[in-house]
């Protein structure tokens, strides 16, 4: 090959560079899963405590900040996402004066803290929904959740068709003495019913705990579920599917219960209120201080998730479709060109992700069959994804995502090429989604296993007592953080690299221009006013040489005498440009 087949498509740039822009523009942010990060107290559950221990840990990775999953009061029926309390730590996590000793530390090493608000519904624990329980159909206190009669003969029925994303009908029946009751919404697990988002105290009420995480100095928030708080009026029946996950890329109908306009009107006020900690119109603004706001937000197609990043609104969306996107160039190329499209149609950066405690991790993911639809967790007896290919295309997924302008989300433990934990022993399963689809889906235990430090430590170091919430596999143990610090090759080291080139030449803030290599190929320039950084991925079936002239800055694996193995992702400059 010659350097002439990489012929420019210089007509097609994608995203417009935003050279010394607002931070959140180009981020990298690190996701905490916190029970499964690290153990301070022994107890066998991540805690505040064990996580600041380790953020020297995350500076010397080169991230620019941190987002905690939830740490609030909860009786964790779904792992924290059912909130009892959201002024408040759990104390299975530890106490405010941990999150304030948190919050300080990561600033102290200029890492920003990004925390996770989770507004679409409480814990049925919350004061407001056993006050709800407690008083009288129509009353004022069930008007912020989603109550409604029921139907059929003596209101015995749920009052629609809707299915919980965990399996199981969407609503429960309220005990009410005496009389029989009326029945609640939960999109989820029944212990976490939904708020009435068209209630004025549950908008006052998160209004103010925006204000009160923001005054203890947090630098944004993830915000569950952001297409889901506001529902169709009058609560249609709904026939397609209710999992998030398939109901992307479908060519369905919007369905009642996500991605309703209303929406948008909350987070405008929101932006408002972040705003207000540095407001964009003052003459001393200083874009370090912007306080952001990122949507999970399983929106399709890209152009409606697009909406939720316009002026105003959201800084930041998650980009599931490049989660989704197949090992295929045909794929990648077509999601990163949509959701770069999309994004730049509202003037927003795109982010990138691979891996969260929701989905099967990509080291495993990737080490299934091309085409093998999502799995919802894998277990014993289920196909197995080839350890060494998934890896290996893993390391290829992330230098590829890491070479791409916009933010970037990284899952913990992915720099250490974690692999699912696909043959957990169903008896230590948790998520809620086992029993409510009778066991027919395994859930996302295996993605939140406690991740490995020292191989000779018990529980690999994630605590000092040998336990810990959920059993780890063997292979944690040569894949723990102390196995690959400073070894060359290793995956620690090639995230650690990628996260400093990036850096160095200010990838997540250039413009994209696709190049030709050959159809199994994705390659494209990343041109900042830094210079220019080529990419190319090879999904072929057989090696690729590089241009003569090409200069290696990084390579996903080996690549021998200027070499591009199949399954693996090279940066390099060439032409003389840089
Ligand atoms: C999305 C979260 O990421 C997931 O873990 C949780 O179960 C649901 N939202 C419900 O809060």
């Amino acid at each position: 090959m010659t350097s002439s087949t990489f012929s420019d498509r210089a007509d097609h740039v994608l995203h417009t560079a935003h050279q010394g822009g607002a931070w959140w523009r180009s981020a990298v942010i690190y996701q905490i899963y916190p029970r499964s990060f690290a153990d301070a107290n022994g107890d066998g559950i991540g805690d505040l405590a064990g996580i600041t221990t380790r953020l020297p840990y995350l500076r010397a990775l080169g991230v620019d900040a941190i987002w905690l999953s939830p740490f609030y009061t909860s009786p964790q029926a779904d792992a924290g996402y059912d909130v009892a309390d959201y002024r408040d730590i759990d104390p299975l996590f530890g106490s405010l004066a941990d999150a304030d000793l948190l919050i300080k530390s990561a600033h102290d090493l200029a890492l920003k803290v990004i925390v996770d608000l989770v507004p679409n519904h409480s814990s049925d624990e919350h004061p407001w929904f056993q006050t709800a329980l407690a008083s009288a159909p129509g009353s004022p206190e069930r008007d912020r959740y989603m109550f409604r009669d029921g139907s059929g003969p003596g209101g015995g029925e749920p009052p629609n068709n809707w299915q919980s994303v965990f399996g199981g009908p969407a609503w429960s029946r309220a005990a009410e003495p005496g009389t029989p009751g009326q029945w609640y919404l939960h999109l989820f697990d029944a212990k976490q019913p939904d708020f009435n988002w068209q209630n004025a105290d549950v908008r006052h009420e998160f209004e103010d705990v925006l204000r009160f995480w923001l005054d203890r100095g947090v630098d944004g928030f993830r915000v569950d579920v952001a297409h889901g708080l506001v529902k169709a009026p009058g609560l249609p029946d709904w026939s397609g599917p209710m999992n998030m996950l398939d109901l992307v890329d479908k060519d369905l109908d919007r369905p009642p219960m996500w991605d309703q306009d209303p929406v948008h009107e909350i987070y405008r006020s929101w932006r408002k209120i972040l705003d207000s900690y540095n407001p964009p119109s003052a003459v001393d603004h200083d874009a370090a201080q912007d306080r952001v706001m990122c949507a999970e937000a399983w929106v399709d197609p890209p152009e409606r998730a697009a909406l939720y990043v316009r002026d105003g609104e959201f800084h930041q969306a998650f980009n599931f479709d490049f989660l989704q996107s197949d090992w295929t160039a045909r794929s990648l190329h077509r999601n990163i060109t949509r959701s770069l499209e999309a994004n730049d149609g509202v003037g927003a950066p795109t982010t990138w992700v691979l891996s969260n405690h929701d989905v099967v991790r990509h080291a495993s993911r990737l080490g299934l069959p091309i085409g093998t639809p999502r799995p919802n967790g894998i277990g014993v007896g289920d196909p197995q994804p080839d350890p060494v290919l998934g890896l290996r295309r893993a390391r290829a997924a992330t230098t590829l995502m890491l070479a791409l302008p916009g933010g970037a989300y990284l899952y913990q433990g992915e720099e250490l090429g974690l692999p699912e934990h696909t043959t957990m022993p169903d008896a230590a399963r948790q998520d809620p989604t086992w029993e409510r689809t009778r066991h027919a889906e395994r859930g996302r235990d295996g993605a939140r296993v406690p991740i490995p430090w020292e191989e000779a430590a018990p529980t690999y170091g994630f605590g000092p007592t040998g336990r810990s919430w959920l059993p780890q596999p063997e292979v944690y143990g040569e894949l723990a953080v102390d196995q690959q610090d400073g070894r060359e090759g290793s995956t620690l080291e090639l995230y650690r690299l990628l996260l400093r080139t990036r850096a160095e030449h200010h990838l997540g803030e250039g413009s994209l221009i696709w190049l030709d290599a050959g159809q199994d190929v994705v390659s494209f320039e990343n041109a900042t006013v830094q210079g220019r950084v080529r990419v190319l991925l090879n999904l072929g079936g057989a090696p690729l040489p590089l241009p003569d002239d090409a200069v290696l800055l990084a390579a996903s694996g080996p690549v021998d005498e200027g070499v591009v193995p199949v399954d693996t992702t090279v940066w390099f400059t060439a032409g003389g440009h840089q």
